[in-house]
């Protein structure tokens, strides 16, 4: 499986070389992988943010930990849940899958209602944490297409989430960082990149039942 060749090859960069750029097709690829990702009844209750801009990635790069991979990298993909899931998100949902199918949206409605019956009594924090989860499965997504790609990137963890928010306007758009994966090409410097994969022998990995 080529995947796996490619998941080999790819390692958490620490150092980007700030001169190479990811192409706007690959990035359109990268866009186009994590919008494919599954969620949570397909609602994609989470958005992508990419950062280009230099000004914004020194603004982020202060919100990082003073992480070099803000600025050296060539975007900075910034995965943003959304803070709540109304109905009206829902319908919308209903009407995009009836649009798309050519049903009426009388057949797909049943499906809507079930959606907003059972986020009904959910607390705050479930569904804070429900749509948390969602981002996650984008960015394995975006992590396994920019190594089939030979793109480097690194997932990162290492924000403070309200001053994303505040940076990127997210707050007035529903939108919560989450996680980032800042993209581009390593820096021959990258000792990082000569560290050998520190993996689990599957045997210990894996519960087969
Ligand atoms: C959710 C998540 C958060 C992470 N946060 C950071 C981070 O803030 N800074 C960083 O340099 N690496 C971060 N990493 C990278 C991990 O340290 C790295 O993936 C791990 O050590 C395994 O190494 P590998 O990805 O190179 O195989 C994060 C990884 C994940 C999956």
């Amino acid at each position: 499986m080529e995947l796996l060749n490619a998941l080999r090859w790819r390692y958490a960069t620490k150092r980007f070389d700030p001169a190479k750029k990811v192409s706007e097709n690959d990035l359109r690829q990268l866009m186009e992988a994590v919008n494919l990702s599954a969620s949570s009844f397909g609602l994609q209750h989470y958005r992508l943010v990419v950062v280009g801009d230099d000004a914004v990635k020194k603004e982020l790069r202060a919100a990082s930990y003073d992480q070099a991979q803000l600025t050296e990298s060539s975007h900075v993909f910034v995965f943003a849940a959304m803070t709540e899931v109304s109905p009206d998100y829902v319908d919308d949902y209903m009407q995009r899958m009836a649009d798309t199918r050519g049903l009426p949206v009388e057949q797909v409605q049943g499906f809507g209602e079930y959606i907003k019956g059972s986020l009904k009594d959910k607390s705050a924090e479930f569904i804070d944490n429900w749509n948390k989860r969602q981002a996650y499965t984008g960015l394995g997504t975006l992590l396994a297409a920019a190594a089939e790609l030979r793109i480097d990137s690194c997932p990162m963890e290492g924000i403070e989430p309200p001053k994303y928010d505040q940076i990127l306007g997210l707050t007035e758009r529903g939108l919560t960082a989450t996680v980032i994966c800042p993209v581009g090409y390593r820096s021959a410097e990258d000792a990082t990149q000569h560290h050998k994969k520190v993996r689990l022998p599957l045997e210990e990995m894996v519960v087969q039942v």
